[in-house]
């Protein structure tokens, strides 16, 4: 087994474009607004601190031991049980569930990049319409879209980790940095700016309630890209002599950045114009669109630098999700590079196929189960329930089944003894706990 390696601002790039994603541009604005702004985002500062970053290490660390895939890990690092732990390595097919539907997002953003200089709406409206036409009718559109992702992720992650998943990185982590910075200097000098800022830091701690807690922590996870094996098949291609406490500071600090400056953009842009803040792809394909159009032509270029700055976004995080299997398949099977990457996104691009058309009112009867359809199910099965879950097998793993001097000779060098400690307990106790509350409370089973 020979694993490539990334060079260390590779790796940190390629972690980077992983987590910075779909969910720091429409969610965390989102919840943020929904949660009583300034007081969540101090929840959230902390929880991205004390769970994110602890679980991101804990990651790190198992890649940077285990040097392999991630079923391989789980079992060649479980000091009893290496039959069943071998199972925790499922987790490597979430993200290949998830990317198909991801994979069908990134194509209305691909849609949205060409549209937004000839045909913004007019009205909010004529931007409803024109969102519901396309998710509900255009299935042609859709499909296109999604075709051209899956050969763009296919042809990245076929070419492998540095040729690959590291350049791409290199190219458009950068981008999506300068345009985010264009956006917001374009937003600072707008008066609705200090609205913007008030709103997502005065903290209204009345709106502040547990459940805000348990989705900060869920919102944490899944900005990290954590309990997948993303970050634990990325972190196999570490460098040697990787410090992983700084890595996982430096990864989680971009994210949140990325997160509030998102935040900070959107919310100006909607409050100039008295728009209203609302959910998820409403956010981004309804509200903001109409909202550009006010802007008249400066608005064509918000527009158009918006959308690409969310489809580079998406793009690195969508190869983050491909490769555990691939690497999986690659370890375990012996397969080429090109035939795993091929098998892999064949499965993501016929699931995708399916989910796209459970939005299709022609079709959506026969592909509705109860009161979702399967696109909502996809997500609301792989994101809120089995991602945490994945979370507490690796805080499980971690915590009480891997070599502990093992895990100590890796980390005190690098935390120093109290923090370690301080980690270690959270990872054992805390974690595991903190995110069976996030099942619960996602499933319905139990409101917090
Ligand atoms: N972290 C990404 C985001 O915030 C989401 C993601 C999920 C990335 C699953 C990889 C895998 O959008
Ligand atoms: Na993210």
């Amino acid at each position: 087994m020979s694993i490539t390696r990334f060079s260390r601002l590779g790796f940190i790039l390629a972690a980077v474009g992983s987590a910075v994603g779909l969910g720091n541009i429409w969610k965390f604005p989102y919840v943020t607004g929904e949660y009583g702004g300034g007081a969540f985002v101090l929840v959230y500062l902390i929880t991205a601190l004390f769970i994110g970053i602890f679980v991101l290490i804990a990651e790190l660390l198992i890649g940077k031991i285990g040097q392999s895939d991630a079923v391989s890990m789980f079992e060649k690092l479980a000091v009893k049980n290496k039959k069943r732990w071998k199972f925790a390595g499922f987790i490597v097919v979430l993200p290949l569930i998830i990317l198909s539907y991801y994979s069908v997002v990134i194509g209305w953003i691909f849609h949205y990049i060409a549209i937004s200089f000839e045909k913004l709406p007019t009205t909010v409206k004529e931007s409803t319409d024109n969102f519901m036409n396309l998710l509900t009718t255009d299935y042609q559109t859709q499909l296109f879209y999604h075709t051209l992702v899956f050969i763009l992720v296919t042809a990245i992650v076929l070419k492998g980790i540095k040729e690959g998943i590291e350049k791409i990185n290199k190219v458009l982590m950068p981008l999506l940095g300068i345009i985010l910075v264009i956006l917001f200097i374009y937003s600072i000098n707008i008066s609705a700016f200090s609205k913007a800022v008030h709103f997502m830091f005065d903290p209204d701690f009345s709106k502040l309630t547990s459940t805000a807690v348990v989705v900060a922590i869920g919102q944490a996870f899944y900005t990290l890209s954590l309990g997948m094996g993303i970050i634990i098949t990325y972190a196999a291609s570490l460098p040697k002599h990787t410090n992983i406490v700084k890595s996982s500071v430096l990864i989680a600090i971009i994210d949140t950045i990325v997160a509030v400056v998102a935040g900070l953009i959107i919310f100006t842009l909607l409050f100039d114009k008295g728009a209203e803040s609302t959910k998820g792809a409403g956010l981004v394909f309804i509200s903001l669109p109409s909202v550009f159009y006010e802007f008249g032509s400066a608005g064509k270029f918000l527009a158009l630098l918006f959308f690409i700055a969310i489809a580079f976004a998406g793009i690195t995080s969508a190869i983050s999700m491909m490769e555990p299997t691939v690497l999986y398949l690659i370890e375990r099977y012996k397969m080429t590079r090109a035939k795993a990457a091929l098998i892999c996104s064949a499965f993501f691009y016929l699931l995708g196929i399916v989910t796209l058309f459970s939005n299709i009112t022609d079709y959506a009867p026969s592909l509705q189960v109860g009161d979702k359809s399967f696109f909502d199910w996809v997500d609301f099965v792989c994101s809120t329930i089995l991602v945490p879950f994945g979370g507490i097998l690796v805080a499980i793993f971690v915590g009480y089944n891997m070599d502990r001097e093992k895990i100590k000779e890796e980390l005190i060098p690098v935390m120093g003894k109290s923090l370690f400690k301080i980690w270690f307990f959270m990872i054992r106790y805390i974690i595991p706990v903190a995110l069976v509350a996030v099942i619960l409370n996602e499933t319905g089973l139990f409101k917090f």
